[in-house]
């Protein structure tokens, strides 16, 4: 099985070194692995990483901003981000959101990544999980409001990944059960089956992330209709990171 495997670096890694290192590693994963690693340093270390990059690795931003350029200090546009190599971009996580992203927000920065041709990684995910199953009702809000305002065609081009806020962080023993994955996962297949035009929704991908470690990363992905995974703090050491990916192959 082949992976898509996302490593947000988060504020983790601010160091030039280790995030050569990591991209060295991630390098020769790629090649024997065959899986599709896309690393999602800050911006600073995306701009030192992926200039002139021709590897298989691909880059994300971990966000994006609502900016289109002009007089507004501070803010990375999606230009820049395209520019330093950034060719995916991770809107919408639970990060982001605490600090102020709403699903509207949400929805225009998927247009900006698109505009720019970045594939955009949307995160959705219930807070907490109910008996009554509101956690469902979240998410097919989150990702009704981000996508509807898109054309058909970019939302065919959008990645989900599925991230409850309550396994982010923390040990795998934390990670939501391969077979609750497997229900949510069938579930977004639906939602996007009612936004998506014809086909197209089989071919969207829907990732996992929240408490991903080496020791329930092969059960994750094995045990559900997952395609890949988002890995937070298990993607910041090489050797952790490593034996991550190798679960999949
Ligand atoms: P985690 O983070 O793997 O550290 O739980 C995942 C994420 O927030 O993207």
């Amino acid at each position: 099985m082949c992976m898509l495997i996302v490593a947000n670096w988060k504020a983790y890694i601010d160091d030039l070194a280790k995030a050569k290192k990591l991209f060295a590693v991630s390098k020769r994963l790629a090649r024997t692995t065959k899986c599709a690693i896309v690393l999602a340093p800050s911006a600073p270390l995306l701009g030192a990483l992926a200039k002139n990059n021709t590897s298989d690795v691909a880059f994300a931003a971990q966000d994006v901003s609502l900016s289109t350029g002009g007089a507004q200090t501070g803010e990375i546009t999606v230009g820049a981000l395209a520019a330093a190599g950034a060719t995916y971009a991770i809107i919408g996580h639970s990060e982001r959101r605490a600090v102020g992203d709403t699903d509207t927000i949400i929805a225009e920065k998927l247009e900006r990544a698109l505009a720019h041709d970045l594939t955009p990684i949307l995160c959705v995910g219930e807070r907490e999980r109910d008996n009554e199953g509101r956690y469902l009702v979240i998410v097919r809000e989150q990702l009704t409001t981000a996508l509807r305002m898109l054309s058909p065609k970019g939302r065919a081009k959008i990645i989900v990944a599925y991230e409850p806020l309550w396994a982010i962080g923390k040990a795998a023993s934390f990670a939501i059960l391969p077979n609750d994955l497997a229900e949510m996962a069938l579930y977004i297949h639906k939602v996007l089956a009612e936004l998506l035009p014809g086909k197209n929704s089989n071919r969207s991908l829907v990732l996992y992330g929240g408490a991903v470690e080496p020791d329930n990363a092969r059960a994750l992905v094995a045990g559900s209709r997952v395609d890949g995974l988002l890995v937070g703090h298990a993607s910041t050491d090489p050797h952790i990171f490593s034996l991550v990916v190798k679960q999949l192959v």
